[in-house]
């Protein structure tokens, strides 16, 4: 049921959201993870649903039901995530990265399980970096005018001593090169698998940010009604 009281702010876009975290294969039954439950990623889906987009949804191994009314893909490491944002994001407006995605993967997938082999020896796990999707798809941009106008990335930070968690996240935007970056501030127990968030909205295009915090529907609905402002002016 669409809620009325949200306005269908993003009627007529298509909107492809990437959630939840990959996995990359070790052997047939072993994987590198990490601890993203996928719930933000399915909370931004409904809420741009509700909003009136044509929602693609991208779901790497959510802990949670994908809201029904948007269009399904599933994808599992970090390279078959990448080949599913090419392949759906030509034709798309806006592209939500705010899936996990693993930094490095194993060097090698053995074909049959990694045994112990003898009492004490232990196997040295190789790594190689995976491919940054989000980079690779703001520099395709300029080959390819049916990818994205709109590109938003999501990073969780925790500042430390060099920097703090605006600093760090204003720093990342540059680098990615995307319109719009959602800084989650994460402390150890914060965020992941958690019900509520709290928010930093970056824009590529003038320095004030948006803060925000609440369940992940409602930093939800701040994010995709931040991305409607600023993808019309953008547009304009
Ligand atoms: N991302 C991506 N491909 C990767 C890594 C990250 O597309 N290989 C995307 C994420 O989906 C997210 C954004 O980049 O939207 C920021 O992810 P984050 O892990 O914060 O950035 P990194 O560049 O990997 O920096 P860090 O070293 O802090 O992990
Ligand atoms: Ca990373």
């Amino acid at each position: 049921v669409q809620d009325l009281l949200s306005e269908p702010v993003l009627a007529g876009s298509k909107v492809l959201i990437t959630a939840g975290g990959t996995r990359e294969p070790l052997d047939p039954v072993r994987f590198l993870g990490n601890r993203s439950s996928g719930r933000q990623g399915v909370a931004l889906a409904q809420a741009a649903r509700d909003a009136g987009a044509d929602v693609t949804l991208i779901a790497t191994h959510l802990e949670v039901p994908a809201p029904h009314g948007v269009k399904l893909v599933h994808a599992s490491s970090a390279l078959e995530l990448r080949e599913a944002v090419f392949e759906n994001a030509p034709g798309q407006d806006v592209l939500i990265m705010n899936a996990a995605v693993a930094d490095f993967r194993p060097a090698r997938i053995e074909n049959s399980k990694i045994k112990k082999r003898d009492e004490h020896s232990a196997p040295v796990i190789e790594l190689v970096r995976n491919p940054d999707i989000l980079a690779e798809l703001v520099s395709a941009r300029s080959q390819n005018p049916d990818l994205p106008e709109f590109i938003v990335g999501f990073a969780a930070e925790t500042g430390d001593e060099q920097g703090s968690v605006l600093e760090y996240g204003q720093a990342k935007l540059k680098r990615k090169g995307c319109e719009m970056l959602v800084v989650n501030e994460v402390g150890a127990t914060l965020t992941f698998g958690q019900e509520t968030n709290s928010i930093h909205v970056l824009f590529a295009d003038h320095a004030e940010a948006v803060q925000a915090s609440g369940s992940k529907l409602e930093v939800a609905r701040v994010v995709i009604e931040q991305i409607s402002n600023a993808a019309k002016s953008h547009a304009a």
